[in-house]
């Protein structure tokens, strides 16, 4: 369980330099354990994050009946249950912070024979869950919300639900992969359309676990009915937790780092793009295939950076980096102009107003927008900013202290543990001045 109450210390200064492993890829490691699950056989994975985010998605298949053995250092043995083998819960499933296992989830077990009900923390019973349960609805799915379509979500079984061809109204891989994973049960094709590209992992993993999915252009659709066969899976590195340390080793002069093993699925890289475009200095190396997955090492050294305008194509492609690219904006030289990112006030928390709130306490122009955030870059003083609980705002602001002239405190930390167990033992080991306090 997270600690109710962390607060982060980052001494001013420092530079970043050595190499570090980050944990494995949330979005891979979520999907791991649900498709090992519905498969037919013995799934191994490696590279798990042990984070409480995934760990929550293991511990509801596990609710529903699933043997899973692990992890132990992230390597994990499930015996899939087949597609339909999953069985009724004792009490609700508890999903914590995490919005990838109640949006997944939720087209998965709407198409069960149980009743489900699916819960979280303050932070996801705020977030917006219509986005999955109207598309279910039109599968036939039977889903009772809150009064404003939020979460606790009471998944009705044995809806038989029919397949859609549904146009995404928002960019989301997380309500594109709901639909597709409804479509599992559903009779016939299901197909989604997005109105940019997405993550496709979900896309990836059902391939490697040996379904059909097909993709024509920005239509992705499968048929219903098939079964999975289990495989192994090896987690790449996070490159949304690389991300913290690109933009840490960018900004600091003096820093010359390397984060090995980074995911570099090219629905993911935004951030490397909008980095480079801002002058950073990053080189790619190693460059390999892991279970269907592109892997590198990738090589930072201190930079100036200079303010952009961000090209909005690369918003969803790098929608979790921004708390960080707003720290890389605050230290360069000129204006950063965000636009098209209204996504960002839907997340953990409004990653647009507690960034901006933050930055402005640490004397940076900082100006929201309904849709982004215009940065001015100057110097950055110390100061207490809140992470209000949420994950990326706190390690975000941990590596402003790199370029602060005082100390950073950060409230309002535990949540970190979400995504990046032990980030003050690995952050510190390649230079970072942080401590952590509970
Ligand atoms: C995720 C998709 C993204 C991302 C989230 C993980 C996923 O959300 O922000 O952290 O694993 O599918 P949206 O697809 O809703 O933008």
């Amino acid at each position: 369980m997270t600690v109710e109450h962390l607060t982060f210390r980052v001494a001013p200064g420092g530079a970043l330099s050595g190499r570090i492993r980050v944990p494995g890829d949330k979005s891979i490691s979520h999907r791991s354990i649900m498709f090992g699950s519905l498969a037919d056989g013995t799934t191994h994975i490696s590279g798990f994050l042990e984070g409480e985010d995934s760990l929550n998605t293991l511990r509801a298949f596990r609710a529903m009946g699933v043997h899973i053995d692990g992890p132990h250092d992230g390597n994990i043995t499930i015996e899939g249950a087949g597609i339909d083998g999953l069985k009724a819960p004792t009490g609700d499933i508890y999903l914590g912070n995490s919005g990838t296992s109640m949006r997944l989830m939720s087209g998965l077990l709407a198409g069960q024979d149980f009743d489900s009900t699916l819960s979280g923390d303050t932070s996801l019973s705020r977030r917006p869950m219509a986005r999955v349960t109207k598309p279910l609805a039109e599968m036939g799915a039977r889903i009772d919300t809150a009064a404003n379509g939020t979460a606790p979500l009471r998944i009705h079984g044995g809806s038989r639900l029919k397949a859609i061809d549904y146009v995404l109204p928002m960019a989301s891989a997380q309500v594109k992969s709901c639909v597709l994973l409804a479509g599992l049960y559903a009779d016939g094709t299901t197909c989604v359309t997005e109105p940019a590209p997405t993550r496709d992992h979900t896309e990836r993993m059902l391939r490697g676990f040996g379904y059909d999915v097909r993709r024509e252009g920005d239509r992705i659709c499968l048929d219903g009915g098939g079964r999975l066969t289990a495989t192994d899976v090896d987690v790449p590195a996070d490159i949304s937790s690389a991300a913290f340390f690109l933009v840490g080793a960018s900004i600091a002069e003096g820093s010359d780092l390397v984060v090995e093993h980074v995911g570099m699925n090219p629905t993911r890289t935004g951030v490397i793009d909008i980095l480079r475009l801002m002058g950073a200095d990053l080189t790619v190396m190693n460059e390999r295939e892991v279970g269907g997955e592109p892997v590198a090492d990738i090589r930072v050294r201190g930079a100036r950076l200079k303010g952009i305008r961000i090209p909005e194509e690369l918003v969803p492609l790098a929608i979790d980096e921004f708390p960080v690219l707003f720290v890389a904006a605050a230290s360069a030289e000129g204006e950063t102009v965000l636009t098209g990112a209204e996504e960002l006030r839907v997340k953990e928390s409004d990653r647009i107003q507690v960034m901006a709130d933050g930055l402005q306490v640490l004397r940076i122009d900082a100006e929201p927008t309904p849709d982004g955030m215009i940065i001015r870059g100057g110097a950055m003083r110390g100061g207490r900013v809140h992470a209000r609980e949420d994950h990326r705002i706190a390690m975000a602001f941990s590596m402003a202290a790199l370029v602060a002239d005082g100390e950073i405190v950060i409230d309002d930390c535990a949540n970190v543990n979400t995504s990046f167990p032990n980030y003050v033992g690995l952050a510190s080991g390649v230079g970072l001045r942080i401590k952590a306090e509970s």
